[in-house]
């Protein structure tokens, strides 16, 4: 049986995230990568008491300031000032769980661990959805118990993969082929 996970956040947050994203909704950075992180956070979060809301708003915030699905180094560090400001009006936090999501935020790309298990849970449910891309995710690079459970690594790359494969195929180019 799966862990199904229930993501909760504010639909005005969704909203704006969704009309401000510079890049495509449907896309490898896009709204069913942040989903998934936040559901594979969550499994993560219940096993380590990592705190919830930090990681199911890293999952919104995370890339939602890409411009770039390739490099993009300063992606985490825009996010993380925009969970700053959006917050009050889009969704609440304390100071404590706000100071997390944008460390989460800022350091996420950099591929290091930390011994904060809410902030190393946000990365690593990032890197658990390496299967959409084709990879899959390996031990070594995560840093909470519950990541590294082959089982786990399993559950969330059938999810990631499984999601690549009911991807519709692109629409066809409206232009005629040369
Ligand atoms: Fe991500």
């Amino acid at each position: 049986m799966g862990y199904i996970p229930v993501v909760r956040i504010p639909p005005v947050l969704l909203m704006h995230l969704r009309s401000t994203f510079p890049l495509g909704w449907r896309g490898i950075h896009g709204a069913s990568h942040w989903a998934r992180v936040a559901g594979i956070g969550e499994r993560l979060a219940f096993e380590n008491g990592a705190r919830l809301d930090v990681v199911r708003l890293f999952a919104f915030f995370h890339d939602s300031r890409r411009i770039d699905d390739g490099h993009d180094p300063m992606h985490g560090h825009r996010g993380a000032e925009l969970a700053i400001a959006l917050r009050g009006t889009h969704y609440e936090i304390d100071e404590a769980g706000l100071d997390l999501l944008v460390e989460a935020c800022q350091g996420h790309s950099d591929g290091g661990t930390t011994r904060d298990v809410t902030i190393q849970t946000c990365w690593d449910a990032d890197r658990l959805d390496l299967g959409r891309v084709g990879i899959v995710p390996d031990a070594r690079f995560l840093g909470t118990r519950a990541a590294r459970r082959p089982e786990v690594i399993r559950w969330a790359y059938e999810w990631s993969t499984r999601a690549m494969r009911a991807a519709p195929p692109p629409p066809a180019s409206p232009l005629p082929a040369n």
